[in-house]
């Protein structure tokens, strides 16, 4: 009986996005960053624990000076809708008050964490507040929020590999897959 990850690996689940696909992308958001905060030395807040693997390539791409640190929220639990409620799980430890800041997330949903996470260091008076999203999806917006930075617009499907979950598994894969 193959466990999840290698029927994931084994193409038995549509692929939407290639690693290939992902790697361009994950390029040319950074060389557009790179250019777009040279000389602010951006801090790069990452949110944990979906953003990870987007977060380290993302960085390793990074030719300007900056600072790395997470936040941690969920809203899912082992559901594959939202819960409506976001909890907050670790807060920023670095100072961001008069800092740039650039919110990297795996991907946008009903919008709930962004403006959750948008709200919340508003109050710690960062100079800039921005967000970088490798996924949006298209048609699932609860609330209106703010996304400066789009990798790719996607349908309105549950979605794992790259960091993204089902029930904390399917993290590792290194393509992203249509689930539902
Ligand atoms: P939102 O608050 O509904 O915008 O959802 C944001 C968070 O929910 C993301 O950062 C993901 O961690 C998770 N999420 C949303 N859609 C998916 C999906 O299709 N697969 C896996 N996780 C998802
Ligand atoms: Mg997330």
């Amino acid at each position: 009986m193959p466990d999840d990850t290698e029927k994931f690996l084994a193409n038995q689940y549509p692929i939407l996005l290639t690693a290939e696909q992902i790697q361009a992308k994950v390029k040319e958001l950074a060389r557009q960053l790179s250019a777009d905060y040279a000389g602010k030395c951006p801090v790069f807040v990452g949110v944990l624990n979906g953003s990870f693997m987007f977060f380290a390539d993302l960085l390793r791409e990074i030719t300007i000076d900056c600072e790395v640190d997470f936040v941690k929220i969920s809203s899912y639990g082992e559901a594959v809708r939202t819960s409506g409620v976001v909890k907050i799980r670790k807060e920023v430890d670095c100072h961001i008050e008069d800092r740039h800041v650039l919110v990297v997330e795996d991907i946008i949903d009903s919008g709930l964490s962004v403006t959750y996470l948008e709200k919340r260091l508003r109050q710690q008076q960062p100079k800039s507040l921005k967000f970088v999203s490798l996924l949006v999806k298209e048609g699932s917006a609860q609330v209106e929020y703010r996304c400066d930075y789009v990798g790719f617009r996607i349908p309105n499907r549950f979605v794992v590999g790259y960091g993204l979950d089902y029930a904390q598994k399917l993290r590792n894969l290194p393509a992203i897959h249509v689930m539902d």
